[in-house]
Parts: structure tokens; sequence; C-alpha cells
């Protein structure tokens, strides 16, 4: 889950590398590292532990020679910790060679070892270096960089991107991927190699996605792919959608603030173009309506964030088209032999479309016939491009680590979906469809009211709550998944331990968590549309308060009968009950970042953590 750079042209190359590692500093900020090849034919190279500002100080005060041809990198650390010597890139043959890397390569120890008998050494303690020696002494053989490269990628297992230049060859950069990301940038007389997109979009939003497998050289003149045996492949074009100054910080003081007040933007978007008189038609669905008549189960796979969307989603799915849904979470799918058959569909969800277990998972649940569709936000993503299907969040990129605005457009897609399948099998009468479209088209303005009535409000909340060790959540039905990514952000980016619970389940156990002075959010259902649930809700909201918690509640605005039992009320407007969880999780995901704030931590980018984990 690192983020990778290469570029050839005319310009600078240390500015845009340095540019596009600041836009894929997400995938990881352990640390940052750049080569360039200069004017005089030499090959330059610095790297450094820590954030890319400590590089980016670094060649402030130690230029690099300038030249056109270069490659970048940051770095989520796995093997070797962050340190000078194990940031990337690496080099061999003598310094002349440089090699980045993004995930793991799974033989590394053999290969070493055999690298090692012959007689070479190594500096660092990472897998890349082996693919770096490796690399050199191919190169040494036949003094051709693609061949050498071809030669060394088929000598590893495990998945990784990788980049390499020579200073024999400048002018070239050579990328491979295998399960996991690549993109190729095209400008004019220049062209660009990024994780995302996002490395290069300031420059072009031309691009082409590398499929699995295949191996990509670029100079500035042209673009070439090739699978491992050489032989040439076609591979897809793609316009991005949009430009660079939507994945800028703009005056937020994070990009989570931003992406926060995205919210109503991201399911606008998301809904666009698929709507018609009043009924869902996913126009990227044309064309399936016999699997969707034919499929007797569905399975939602997620990881994190996103599997909290498929929970929501399942209660949705379910009710609207009567089609049985289970939520999985990836990492544990295949590992457990799940029953799969043709008439079972896949759901993936996944912001990144990187994610490795969710991938590891379609692909397993794809071999063994089941039909794959895939929830995404990214363009080009390796997850949508291993599915049957893709429907599009239209969510715009996501950079802070914590996943917010893609969050509530993976709800909304996956309503649509529901939506869609259920006219397709005509479970749900026209009218209802109609009314479900209405209160999904009103979700927008609705989030912005809660932006607008509740920021500060919580903003002051979290910054009495700076001292807390310890917040639980609760909430019933589709309430329950919100609690969960109520708990998951705030342990993300607060480090404060958090849990979240279904309200019923609390008598079984988690109620003897509770002591004087406990906060607890919970998540109320309305009174108007759910009367069981909310006075089974307010129920659980005496038994934690008779035990001395403090109570913060979520609730409908006008739900009087929660007041008397609340030492706070966040409100939401009023909306159907499966709508709700579009509307509560905004106080929760603002409630974590103003706590985060208050606690002076670093919002976007807290420890240990990387947004796209493309490792198992
Ligand atoms: O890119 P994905 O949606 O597949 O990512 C899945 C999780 O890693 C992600 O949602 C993670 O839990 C977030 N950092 C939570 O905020």
């Amino acid at each position: 889950m690192c983020g990778i750079v290469g570029y050839v042209g005319p310009r600078p190359s240390e500015d845009i590398l340095i540019a596009g590692l600041a836009r894929l500093e997400y995938r990881g900020y352990d640390s940052a590292g750049i080569a360039v090849i200069d004017q005089a034919g030499h090959l330059g190279m610095r790297k450094r532990a820590g954030k890319l500002s400590v590089l980016r100080d670094d060649l402030a005060e130690h230029p690099l020679a300038a030249g056109t041809t270069g490659i970048g990198h940051t770095r989520w650390a796995t093997h070797g910790g962050p340190t000078d010597v194990n940031a990337h890139p690496h080099l061999a043959d003598e310094g002349r060679l440089a090699v980045i890397h993004n995930d793991i390569i799974e033989n590394f120890s053999e290969l070493k070892a055999e690298l090692v008998s012959e007689g070479y050494e190594f500096l660092s303690e990472t897998d890349t270096e082996v693919a770096a020696v490796l690399l050199g002494r191919e190169y040494a053989a036949s003094h051709d960089l693609v061949a050498a490269f071809r030669a060394t990628v088929v000598r590893l297992e495990g998945a990784f991107t990788l980049l390499a230049m020579h200073q024999d060859q400048p002018g070239l950069v050579v990328g491979a991927r295998r399960n996991s990301p690549l993109v190729i940038g095209l400008g004019e007389g220049e062209n660009f190699l990024g994780s995302d997109v996002a490395a290069f979009v300031e420059y072009t939003r031309n691009a082409l996605a590398i499929g699995q497998d295949q191996i990509v050289a670029i100079t500035p003149d042209g673009v070439t792919v090739t699978d491992f045996d050489g032989a040439d492949v076609e591979v897809e074009p793609f316009q991005v959608t949009w430009d660079a100054s939507a994945a800028e910080k703009g005056g937020w003081s994070s990009f989570m603030a931003k992406e926060v007040s995205e919210e109503p933007e991201a399911v606008a978007n998301t809904l666009r173009g698929r709507i018609h008189d009043g009924l869902v038609a996913i126009p990227e669905l044309d064309g399936l309506d016999d699997l969707f008549a034919g499929i007797t189960r569905i399975v939602m796979i997620a990881a994190g964030t996103a599997s909290y969307a498929g929970m929501v989603g399942k209660y949705a799915t379910e009710h609207w088209t009567r089609i049985p849904v289970d939520v999985e979470l990836a990492h544990e799918f295949r590992y457990r032999d799940p029953v799969l058959d043709s008439h079972t569909l896949i759901v993936s969800i996944s912001q990144s479309g990187e994610t490795m277990d969710t991938l590891m998972a379609v692909k397993y649940a794809r071999e063994r016939g089941a039909a794959t569709l895939s929830i995404c936000n990214t363009q080009g993503a390796t997850i949508p491009r291993e599915s049957d299907a893709v429907v599009y969040t239209h969510a715009g990129p996501e950079v802070a680590v914590a996943s917010t605005k893609a969050f509530v457009a993976q709800i909304t897609a996956q309503y649509l979906l529901a939506l869609h399948i259920a006219r397709v099998r005509g479970t749900l009468p026209e009218a209802e469809m109609a009314q479900h479209v209405i209160e999904l088209e009103a979700i927008p303005r609705k989030i912005a009211k809660v932006l607008e009535t509740e920021t500060a409000h919580i903003a002051q909340l979290a910054h009495w709550m700076a001292d807390t060790r310890s917040v639980l959540f609760l909430g019933r039905h589709v309430g329950y998944p919100i609690a969960l990514e109520g708990a998951l952000k705030l342990k993300e980016i607060s480090y404060i331990h958090a849990e979240g619970f279904a309200a019923g389940e609390l008598k079984h156990g988690p109620i003897a968590l509770i002591e004087p002075g406990q906060p607890v959010f919970v998540l109320v259902p309305s009174p108007r549309e759910s009367a069981l649930l909310h006075d089974k809700v307010v129920s659980n909201i005496q038994e934690v308060r008779a035990r001395g918690a403090r109570v913060i509640v979520v609730a409908e605005e006008g739900d009087a009968a929660v007041l008397p039992f609340a030492d706070e009320v966040l409100h939401i407007p009023l909306a159907g009950p499966l709508f709700e969880p579009l509307l509560s999780v905004v106080p929760l995901h603002l409630f974590a970042m103003g706590l985060s704030e208050a606690k002076g931590l670093d919002v976007d980018q807290p420890r240990n953590l990387a947004k796209s984990v493309t490792v198992e």
C-alpha cells in the first residue's frame, strides 16, 4: 500500500514526482524517496524516513541535480521498519539502476538466498531490494532494461507493482503489475505512471489501465504494453472524470473536513443519471436482467467502513428484493470454504478498488462460478476490472485515510442497485419504488442541513470530551452498522478506545462496561416510522443511564421522548427508517474529526494506517 509515481518528458522530474507523491501520500507515509536521471546521465537518489515533508526539506537543503526522467515512492512499511535505509528507491548495478515497489514479494527469502550465494550484498531488510538486485543481475547480462525487467518479474511471487529505470537508458521508465495497481497517464511529449490517477491528474486526464501481469515501458513519445512473455497487449483508455482541484484541500483544515463537507454531493453525484421517470435504472447494468432475475442469494464482500456500508445495504436489499443477503468480511470469506454457485451474486464494495482482501475474495468467488459486481469509487482500479459489472460511486477522490463521503456514496449505490433489481424482479410496487427514489433524492439536502446545524455543536462537544478514554456506540437495525462505523472512526483518527454494539446485545455482556461517566452515543430510530424500535432503544438508554452513563443521542428532529434521558442531543432531519443511516452517520464523522482535532492529532494521516490496504 505504497504510492508510486514515474515520469519521462521535458519537465524537471523532481517537481512532478514530489507533487505526485503528495497526492499519493494517503497510501502510506512511513518514508518517501525519489530517483532522477540528471542531464549528465547520472542517477541521483534521495530517500528519508518519515512523511514526505522530511524528504522535501532535505531536497530543499541539498538539491539533486535536475533531470527529466524519474521515479518516486511513498511507503507503508511491511518488510523492515520505517528507516532511511529501508525507504525506496533501492539501487543496484552499482547505483546505476533504481527500483520502487508496492506490495509484497512472497518468495523474497529464497531469491535473496540465491543472490547471496552468488556474492551479492544487501543493505536493507526489504523484499524490494531483492527485486532490484535481481534486475541488476539480469541487466548486466542483457544491457536491455525491458528484457531484464521481464526476466525479473517472472521470478517474483506475490503481489507487486514495480517500477525501474537505469542511467544507461535515460528517457525510459519500465513498470509491471500483479494484483497491485498501476495506471498510465498520457501526455504530449511526456508520459506518467502512477498507483492511481491522482499521481498525474494535474498534467493529464487521459489514462490507460494496465491489466494483470503486464509490463509497460514509457518514453517521452510512446507507451508500449506487453504481457510477461513479451507479446503486445491492448490496453483500455479512460478519461479521468475529476480534475486536480478535486484532490486539493482547498481552504479546509484537513482533507477529512473537506470530504465530510462533500457528503451531500457524493450522494447526489452517485444518484445522477440513474433515475428515470421516478424509477431507478442503472445504465451500466443494461443487459443483466437475466442475471438479476436468476440469482437466489447476494453476498456483500468488503472490509472496514465499506463492510459497514454493506451491512446497511443488506437491510434495504433484502426488504426490497426479497433476496437473502449475507455480508462478509473479505479477509474471512475465502478461508472458510463458502458455498457459491452461478446463482450467487457477489457485490464487492470498495472505495479504492484495490483492497487486497476484497480483490482476492472477488477472484475466489469468480473462479467458483459466482457472478461478481463491484461498487467502487476509483476509475481504472483492479477490483472493478476483475468483476463482471461495476456500479461506480461518484464521490470524487477521497484522500483522508478515514473514509467518509465514500461511505454515504456506497450506501446510496447499494440502494440504487437494490431498487434496480427490485424493478427487474417486480418485487416492489411502482408507487413504493417512486417513494424511495423521492427519499433518496432528498438525502443530499438533508445531509447539508445536518452539517449546517450540528457542525459547531459537535466541535464543541468533541472539545469537551478531548480527555475521554473510551466511548461506546449503540444502535439497532440499520443503526447498528452506524454504531460500528462511529466507533471505527473514533479509534482510527482519535486513538480512543471505542466499541459499537447492537443495542439489544447490551444486556448480554457489554453493559458490564458501563461505569459512572462512560460516554455512550445512541442512534435512536424515528418514533414516527418505527415506534417499537424507538421505544426499545429508549429502554436501552435508560438501562445505561441507570448505571451512570453519559448519553449522547442522535435523534430525529422533534423526538421529544428521548429528551429527558439524554445529556446531549444531535438532531437529524426526518427520513424513512432505511434512509436514516445516511443522516445519522454524519454527526459521528464530525465527532471523530472534532476529537482528533481537539487532541491535536493528524486527522488525515493517522498513525500505523494507510488508506488503501493492498496487502492481505
Ligand atoms: O478502499 P476500501 O473501501 O476497500 O477500504 C476498505 C477499508 O480499508 C476502509 O474502509 C477503512 O476501514 C477506512 N480507513 C475506514 O475509515
